[in-house]
């Protein structure tokens, strides 16, 4: 149903459509080092931020990066919608199709609900993390980084450390890293990863974190407690630690630590880590602006071939 591409997975990006995200997310950068940073890009576009999970860095940036883009931006947030009485998410997109909206932005916490509310608008739809499902603007956002901070990725090593089970950050940066032609591995307990998933994504699966000593990026995934329900999945959260924190004893130099976000300190990473100038969490953080800023123009482009700065876009200060 949808009028315009939308971004729900990423396998709906090939390695053209990613290279031409992350040359526009480049081409933003540019302009948030002007001291006007608003370009009117999406001037007279809607975009509706639907948040039905918690979300820190991915709302925020996403927020900032429509109005940066000058688009008209409505951001709903979990308690507080009529779903709390009861109405569904098909005809709370139905309700929020009346005022025409061009982008809805969803996070929710099942698997596929990205897909239920595109078939139900014409506006294109953009997965800000569905569950354990997806989060492809998380993978595009970790592309940039690394790309930007450490080198081309293609030949790069990059360890997955941790819950990849309930990862969607794993699910589409496994993905994303590997269609650009890093090495992948993963680094977890057998009961925290999936069955199959060496052989359905291309990757070294391992359970000893002495494995992570070859890779050029570790990429340490958050314990997702919510998800454990009863849990059963490791004996201890000090077990889990003892067995697989990354923290500097495991680490050789000139390894790069990357971590999406919200990070339990002293489980999966140790503090000194997250604090060290030279892990690149506050890196990731700060690049999803520029990156959703390219997805919003992205997911809006007629011909989706030109970066900004070439002909079609206009760049000047709003
Ligand atoms: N990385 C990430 O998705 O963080 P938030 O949950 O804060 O959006």
């Amino acid at each position: 149903m949808s009028a315009h591409s939308s971004l729900i997975r990423i396998g709906d990006l090939d390695i053209d459509g990613i290279g031409r995200i992350l040359g526009t997310a480049e081409r933003f950068g540019e302009v948030m080092e002007r001291d006007i940073k608003k370009v009117p890009t999406l001037r007279g576009r809607t975009v509706i931020n639907l948040f039905l999970e918690p979300s820190t860095r991915t709302s925020t940036s996403f927020e900032l990066a429509a109005k940066r883009l000058s688009a008209d931006v409505v951001s709903i947030k979990g308690a507080g919608t009529s779903m709390d009485k009861g109405e569904t998410l098909k005809d709370t997109i139905r309700t929020l199709e009346a005022y025409d909206p061009d982008v809805f932005v969803v996070r929710h916490p099942q698997v596929g609900a990205c897909d239920v509310v595109a078939r139900h608008t014409s506006a294109a739809v953009v997965n800000a993390g569905d569950g354990t499902g997806e989060h492809p603007t998380q993978a595009l956002l970790d592309l940039y980084t690394v790309q930007r901070e450490i080198a081309p990725i293609e030949g790069l090593h990059v360890a997955f450390v941790g819950d990849v089970l309930h990862s969607r950050v794993a699910r589409s940066g496994i993905s994303a890293f590997r269609m650009m032609g890093a090495k992948v591995t993963v680094v977890a307990p057998p009961t925290l990863v999936p069955r199959h998933l060496g052989e359905a994504l291309g990757t070294e699966v391992s359970a000893d974190i002495r494995d992570i000593a070859d890779a050029d990026v570790v990429y340490v995934l958050r314990m997702q407690l919510e998800r454990m329900g009863t849990g059963g999945f490791v004996p201890s959260l000090e077990e889990y630690a003892r067995m697989y924190q990354v923290n500097h004893s495991r680490l050789r130099a000139g390894q790069r630590v990357m971590h999406a976000g919200p990070v339990n300190r002293g489980v999966e990473i140790s503090g000194k880590v997250v604090d060290d100038p030279s892990t690149l969490i506050e890196a990731q953080a700060g690049n999803g602006l520029v990156v959703r800023m390219a997805v919003l123009y992205d997911v809006l482009s007629e011909s989706q071939t030109a970066a900004p700065g070439v002909p079609g876009v206009t760049l000047e200060a709003a």
